[in-house]
């Protein structure tokens, strides 16, 4: 069911910790969709953040996960895309939080910054936990339109 599956992407400084994440929800029985990178070989993030961003507009995933060394970079580039909501998340708060009042369908991690473990938390939390709406439901269809 593609609307259950993952889609993950990083450039090289974020490929480590994707590695150690796509463990995790395979380890858990997720269906993942890797585009990548696949080494440490230098990369442009945008490349990775914008095939992230095609794959959940074409409903080849419903979550993703990305990372590079900050979050930012790929994050932006993710957003580019008006149906992506991609938040940089930095601890287990602002995992749950983008959640239930964004509507976050990606998660962007920096390894640079961040560490295994809490990356680890952050992805239990953004997948567990649910969209609150009610008030927030009309800021977040606000998010798709243009400037
Ligand atoms: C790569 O050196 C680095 O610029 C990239 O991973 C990311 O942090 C950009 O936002």
């Amino acid at each position: 069911m593609a609307a259950q599956t993952i889609v993950m992407a990083s450039d090289h400084a974020g490929f480590e910790l994707k590695e150690l994440l796509k463990g995790d929800l395979k380890a858990a029985g997720r269906d993942v969709l890797d585009l990548g990178v696949n080494s440490t070989a230098s990369v442009d993030y945008p490349d990775y953040g914008l095939a992230l961003a095609q794959a959940i507009r074409d409903g080849r995933a419903g979550r993703g996960v990305l990372v590079c060394g900050t979050g930012i970079g790929i994050a932006i580039a993710a957003n580019r895309e008006p149906s992506v909501r991609a938040a940089v998340v930095h601890d287990v708060t602002s995992a749950r939080l983008t959640r239930q009042h964004n509507d976050a369908n990606v998660m962007a991690l920096g390894a640079r910054l961040i560490g295994a473990e809490v990356a680890r938390d952050c992805l239990r939390v953004f997948l567990d936990t649910p969209f609150e709406g009610g008030r927030h439901a009309a800021r977040v269809a606000k998010l798709a339109r243009s400037a």
